[in-house]
């Protein structure tokens, strides 16, 4: 069997990333030790160019409880910030360990780490963050209690960012309704609008943001890399604040998700993510339950999970 990697969403087919979900429900449901065997013996490189917490985290302490091991290696301290080859790196790499987790910023840089002889899972690039999507789907749908398919969800905010471009690829792949909620100069790249094609629609005016939808998602106006833009960005984006005003257009049970981190005041207020619409700490949760899934998965171990 060739390797699979998990650089976009639709690297799974629907049938895939379904299965990569129930197993994430199985694994969730049982006790946090329950599962040491199942990659015992595995090793896990997590390698970081860009700050993290959570994606950190998650895969960290994700691999420790299906008995991988887990090395984080960050651009500080290893050779990749002294200029070595990522396609080295990558040959190396995978002669230690078993797949490789990788944050960066453009995406020939990932796809040169895919260039590995072992399964490349991208945690968060300029173009894309497919896991934290993926995770975010079996959050919608525990929260609102059946599939996504179907569902209306609002991403507000910069519709150019790399969060906006995942639910725009995941829009299609699971048959949901699309709103991206932000100012015309930060839309997505057109050819990625265009293959979303019905599933998407693009709303200019933050009053009719979250219309009639029943999840409501933001995300920072200046991305990791970005920070030059800071000032510019506060301003293109004032007025698409997550609040009480924008979710009073929302379905009544309508939920509000962020990726985290949260910059209080700027997309969204403290009322919306400490309210009782917020399912924010659920969606943190849920990658650690998702992203062990999609490791079994990539490894080879899905059919020891019944
Ligand atoms: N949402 C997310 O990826 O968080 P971190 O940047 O903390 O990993
Ligand atoms: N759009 C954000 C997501 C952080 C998880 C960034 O790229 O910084």
């Amino acid at each position: 069997m060739p390797k699979r990697d998990f650089l976009t969403l639709t690297d799974l087919s629907l049938a895939e990333a379904t299965r990569v979900l129930a197993i994430a429900r199985t694994l969730k449901a049982e006790p946090k030790g329950a599962r040491t065997g199942l990659l015992a013996g595995r090793s896990l490189a997590v390698v970081l160019e860009k700050a993290s917490t959570r994606t950190r985290v998650s895969f960290e302490v994700g691999a420790a409880q299906l008995g991988m091991h887990p090395v984080v290696i960050g651009t500080q301290g290893s050779q990749l910030g002294r200029g070595e080859p990522i396609k080295d790196t990558a040959r190396v790499l995978a002669r230690y360990c078993d797949a490789i987790v990788f944050r960066t910023s453009a995406t020939e840089r990932l796809r040169e780490m895919a260039t590995a002889a072992v399964p490349v899972v991208n945690a968060l690039s300029d173009d894309g963050h497919p896991v934290q999507v993926l995770c975010d789907v079996l959050t919608v749908e525990e929260q609102l209690g059946a599939g996504i398919a179907g569902k209306r969800i609002a991403f507000v905010g910069d519709c150019s960012s790399n969060m906006a471009r995942s639910w725009l690829e995941a829009a299609p792949m699971f048959g949901f309704h699309l709103v991206l909620a932000g100012p015309s100069s930060y839309g997505p790249p057109p050819g990625e609008l265009a293959r979303a094609g019905a599933h998407v629609t693009r709303v200019e005016d933050p009053a009719h943001a979250a219309d009639r939808c029943d999840v409501v998602n933001t995300d920072v106006w200046t991305s990791m890399g970005q920070e030059a833009e800071g000032q510019e960005r506060t301003e293109a984006f004032s007025g698409w604040r997550v609040e009480d005003r924008m979710m009073s257009r929302a379905k009544p049970g309508a939920i509000v998700l962020h990726c985290l981190p949260a910059h209080r005041g700027e997309e969204i207020d403290e009322g919306t993510i400490e309210g009782p619409r917020s399912r924010v700490w659920d969606q943190a949760e849920n990658r650690l339950h998702v992203q062990k899934a999609l490791l079994v998965w990539l490894l080879g171990a899905a059919d020891r999970v019944r």
